[in-house]
């Protein structure tokens, strides 16, 4: 199939490697196919709205250390259900696909690349059921996407959280304290797994592993009696204790976004166990600082290797698909199966067992 015009959009939060799969989609459409390159703008919302503007590979020059997205992104631009603020500040939903429909008919892509996690995906399976040519790219920092081994983005914030863990060490030993980190991740524990083994913390709390505060509370005490009054404990956002429910914010912003805000378990920890250890507890949430910055260079590289196989498969036309890293090759899958799965951590996995094997405590 000959590519002419093709599309692309990043959606939902953004993460580090975002500008190289748009970089390597952008080269590889021109020097490959002569193709046309057209960048929707801040992800759904550009079709939305008709916002969008040719790409180019000067444009795409230099852009490899970029965090972010050039193109912009957001995870409010459902357009069939488009949620926004009136003039009198009540939340209201707007049907906005007869539009969309008609502007991404008006563009003639012979291929929408679309890039994000399940969310935007989703979307993007949606459009391709009534017709439009769409190919998905995984995206996000949590790396819980079904069908794909890594997404991009997720080493660089593993790296951010295990460097995080490292001055957590020094400053928690010369204090003699217990330091908290609480880490992104949403339903999946991966961040805070990968991160709490490299960066070296005793305590790991997952979404997976509902955790028992005496089995914590047992850790920092036996550390404190074997000479070492101080301990890190990395906790995903998602986390819950036994028993309990995962802790969630409502603000106006996540009003728009239709899904609950994940966070505050790290402080609830910090609170439960100064009540019970006569060591000072402190409190640090990592937030949204791993999704910012320049991408690590593995992810930079699978970011481009994504972008690159999507336009072949556009070329082959292999469309409805997403592309995926499957034991180091890139694959290809139906979107459709794909659809309301999230990959957690599973609670018997090798790493799992790792950690346990060397002392760690996952709070079980
Ligand atoms: O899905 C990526 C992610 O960073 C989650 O880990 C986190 O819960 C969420 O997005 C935060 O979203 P927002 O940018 O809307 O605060």
């Amino acid at each position: 199939m000959s590519l002419k015009r093709v599309g692309i959009l990043t959606g939902g939060g953004d993460c580090p490697g975002l500008n190289a799969v748009i970089r390597g989609v952008t080269r590889s459409a021109i020097i490959g196919h002569e193709a046309e390159v057209i960048g929707i703008e801040q992800g759904f919302e550009g079709l939305i709205f008709d916002r969008h503007r040719k790409l180019t590979i000067a444009e795409t020059k230099d852009i490899l250390p970029l965090g972010g997205t050039i193109l912009g992104t957001t995870n409010k631009g459902d357009p069939f259900q488009y949620r926004q603020f009136d003039k009198d500040g009540q939340l209201t939903t707007q049907d906005y696909s007869q539009r969309t429909i008609e502007n991404l008919k008006r563009l003639d892509l012979d291929c929408l690349f679309v890039v994000g996690g399940d969310g935007t995906l989703r979307l993007g399976y949606k459009f391709f059921e009534m017709g439009f040519p769409v190919i998905g790219i995984p995206k996000t920092i949590d790396n819980d996407l079904a069908g794909t081994d890594y997404t991009f983005g997720y080493q660089t914030a593993v790296q951010v959280a295990c460097d995080a863990l490292d001055r957590l060490q020094t400053t928690g030993e010369s204090h003699q304290r217990v330091m908290i980190l609480e880490v992104m991740g949403r339903d999946a524990g991966w961040i805070a797994l990968e991160s709490g083994v490299s960066g070296g913390a005793h305590v790991i709390l997952i979404p997976e592993i509902p955790y028992d505060l005496e089995k914590v509370l047992e850790k920092i005490r036996l550390r404190k009696e074997g000479g070492s009054p101080f301990s890190v404990i990395v906790v995903a956002e998602g986390a819950k204790e036994i028993g309990k429910d995962v802790i969630t914010s409502a603000t106006a912003s996540t009003r728009l976004q239709g899904v609950a805000q994940l966070g505050g378990v790290g402080g609830y920890i910090a609170q439960q166990l100064s009540d019970r250890i006569d060591l000072e507890v402190r409190c640090t949430v990592l937030g949204h600082v791993q999704r910012g910055g320049t991408p690590l260079s593995f992810d930079r590289i699978l970011g481009t290797r994504l972008g690159t196989q999507a336009v072949e498969a556009a070329a082959q036309g292999n469309l409805g698909t997403m592309v995926a890293l499957r034991s180091q090759e890139i694959i290809l899958i139906p979107l459709k199966s794909l659809a309301g799965i999230t990959r957690k951590v599973p609670e018997d996995s090798q790493l799992v067992r790792t950690a346990e094997s060397i002392g760690l405590c996952l709070g079980r």
